[in-house]
């Protein structure tokens, strides 16, 4: 079994939880207006600064820097996407939250270690070029936003998403990672999941106003 595979099936519960959030339910379910949506795309924005930011620092590094991707880098989609839900003065209204806040520490903390960055990177772009490509499409149902603003964030210019991901397990298996270091990867991509489901459990806070 190649380290994709490995690194997969020993999160699969971990993804379990993250999808099972419900934030994420009643947004899919059409239950939050603009601005509750609002609030998840401004704690992507302060958690996509801090991982893009490692990929920067990170560009030609021997082994991080086969993912280091720019035409994934989300910073610009997520302030179309902010200046469609809040306005122009999107910057005067956002802040991150306090796991947002413990989520970008984590994410700098590691950011000099290969391993740790790339287990904040598959967690992350992995999920939004997977299950995100669904979530767009129900938002798009849900808000009626086009290209160009609302859901840019899941929107990437990189052709065929099948084939980026498949480019992208491969990298993961041309790892070479002795026992231990698959270990210690694998519980970061494990916090990783936990620290982005309690972005959402925090936001859980605008579902409930909602209901
Ligand atoms: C409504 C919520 C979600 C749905 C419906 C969903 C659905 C999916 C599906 C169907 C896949 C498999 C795609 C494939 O095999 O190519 C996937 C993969 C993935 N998702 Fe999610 N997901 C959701 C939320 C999340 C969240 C919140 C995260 C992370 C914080 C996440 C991270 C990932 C990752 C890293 C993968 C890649 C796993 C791998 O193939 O190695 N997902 N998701």
């Amino acid at each position: 079994m190649g380290f994709s595979e490995v690194l997969r099936s020993a999160t699969w519960n971990d993804h379990q939880s993250a999808e099972d959030d419900s934030y994420l339910k009643s947004l899919m379910a059409g239950q939050l207006n603009p601005e509750a949506y609002g609030e998840m795309v401004a704690q992507h924005y302060f958690a996509y600064l801090a991982l893009d930011g490692a990929s920067k620092a990170l560009a030609g590094h021997p082994v991080a820097g086969d993912f280091v991707f720019p035409e994934l880098y989300r910073e610009e989609a997520l302030v179309r996407d902010l200046t469609t839900v809040f306005g122009p003065r999107w910057a005067d209204r956002i802040e991150p939250s306090k796991p947002t806040r413990t989520l970008v520490a984590r994410i700098n903390q590691v950011a000099d270690w290969p391993g740790g960055y790339i287990a904040h990177h598959y967690t992350r772009y992995l999920g939004d070029l997977s299950g995100g490509q669904f979530i767009r499409m129900e938002l798009q149902k849900i808000y009626g936003y086009q290209r160009g603003g609302g859901v840019d964030f899941y929107f990437f210019d990189i052709g065929s998403l099948p084939r980026f991901k498949e480019e992208y397990r491969r990298r993961l298996d041309a790892l070479d990672l002795d026992e231990a270091e698959q270990q210690r990867i694998i519980r970061e991509t494990k916090l990783a999941y936990q620290l982005n489901t309690e972005v959402l459990a925090d936001l859980g806070r605008y579902a409930r106003a909602a209901a």
